[in-house]
């Protein structure tokens, strides 16, 4: 399969159409250049704020610009492919010196990233990657390796096959609840999820359904799947907010999460490291979202024509419930 590429941007407002770029952009829009003091602008189109690792991506982003000087205009998608690409057809009008995107879904950017190109705008793709043969349309993908999360979720199934088979019935029972359709993260959880559970033929995912990262889409699916199968020994969710929402239908049914119910999540942001250090989450995955002051340096080089990578991975581990417990005080996300 094609791989892939994402896009962080920050933007601030669509409808500020007049607005003039920093940098050193020509008027043919375009050859953006760093200014004399290294400033430039930056649009940038997040996918939405679906989720607590969502929210400290964007704050991050947004300090990060701040605290270099770079003039961001960062929009929020609401979690729509179509006001993705308005936003960066928005920032290609205006001019800015560069784009950044964490794309929703995978698919369908070629066309708009063309334009930018075409304009001269380079971009960089965050978080999330874009599935296309043509990579001249990104300077460069900073963010996690997905698959390596799921394999990671999978792994700790694995090893703990032995004691998550809470029913007994010599079977380890999986629900997932999977992010949103189409976007990378989603597609590549799954896989490495998959890939790794192999090794363990008593271990099989029974149902599985998109709650589409947010924690009452993760509620709603739960709940559904408690209602047909009284089986289930492990959740896992795609990220923290799913799992949090699986929390409360599995408390609502009368159950205990983390005991009656295995969770896995990936993210290790706050709440879900609340939730592991309780004892009702049983492994998160973490994956970073404190992005921007890599995507600010890497954009300047872009800017100043020094070579990037095409891929910049984000280093990242997994939290047990123990683990939890020492990293929460000085946890900033
Ligand atoms: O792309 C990163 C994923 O998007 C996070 O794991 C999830 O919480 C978010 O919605």
């Amino acid at each position: 399969m094609l791989k892939k590429t994402l896009i962080a941007a920050s933007a601030i407002s669509l409808s500020a159409f007049a607005f003039t770029a920093c940098g050193s952009s020509d008027s043919e829009g375009g050859d953006a250049t760093a200014s004399d003091d290294g400033s430039f602008t930056m649009g940038f189109a997040q996918v939405g704020a679906e989720s607590g690792w969502r929210t400290a991506n964007t704050t991050s982003i947004q300090d990060a610009a701040k605290d270099s000087g770079v003039d961001l205009k960062f929009n929020d998608a609401q979690g729509k492919q179509e006001n993705q690409i308005q936003a960066i057809r928005s920032y290609i009008q205006q001019k800015v010196d560069v784009i950044a995107f964490s794309p929703v879904v995978e698919t369908g950017w070629d066309a708009v990233l063309q334009e930018a190109k075409a304009a001269n705008i380079p971009v960089i793709l965050t978080d999330r990657a874009v599935d296309s043969e043509d990579t001249s349309l990104y300077k460069s993908f900073l963010g996690s390796d997905f698959v390596v999360e799921g394999q990671k979720a999978g792994q700790w199934l694995v090893d703990n096959a032995a004691d998550s088979d809470v029913n007994g019935d010599g079977k380890i029972n999986v629900v997932q609840l999977e992010g949103t359709t189409g976007a990378a993260p989603a597609i590549d959880r799954a896989e490495g999820f998959a890939d790794t559970i192999e090794s363990e033929p008593t271990i099989e995912v029974t149902a599985s359904q998109t709650g589409d990262f947010t924690r009452d889409g993760g509620k709603q699916v739960m709940e559904s799947f408690l209602q047909s199968d009284d089986s289930i020994d492990v959740v896992y969710a795609h990220n923290d907010d799913m799992g949090l929402g699986a929390i409360e239908a599995i408390e609502a049914a009368g159950l205990k999460p983390g005991k009656d119910i295995k969770i896995i999540t990936v993210d290790a942001v706050h709440d879900g490291m609340v939730a592991l250090s309780e004892g009702k989450i049983n492994l998160s995955v973490g994956c970073s979202p404190r992005l921007g002051p890599q995507l600010m340096d890497i954009a300047g080089k872009v800017l100043d024509g020094e070579e990037v990578e095409p891929r910049i991975l984000t280093e990242e581990t997994t939290f047990t419930q123990e683990q939890a417990i020492e990293a929460l005080p000085d946890r900033q996300y």
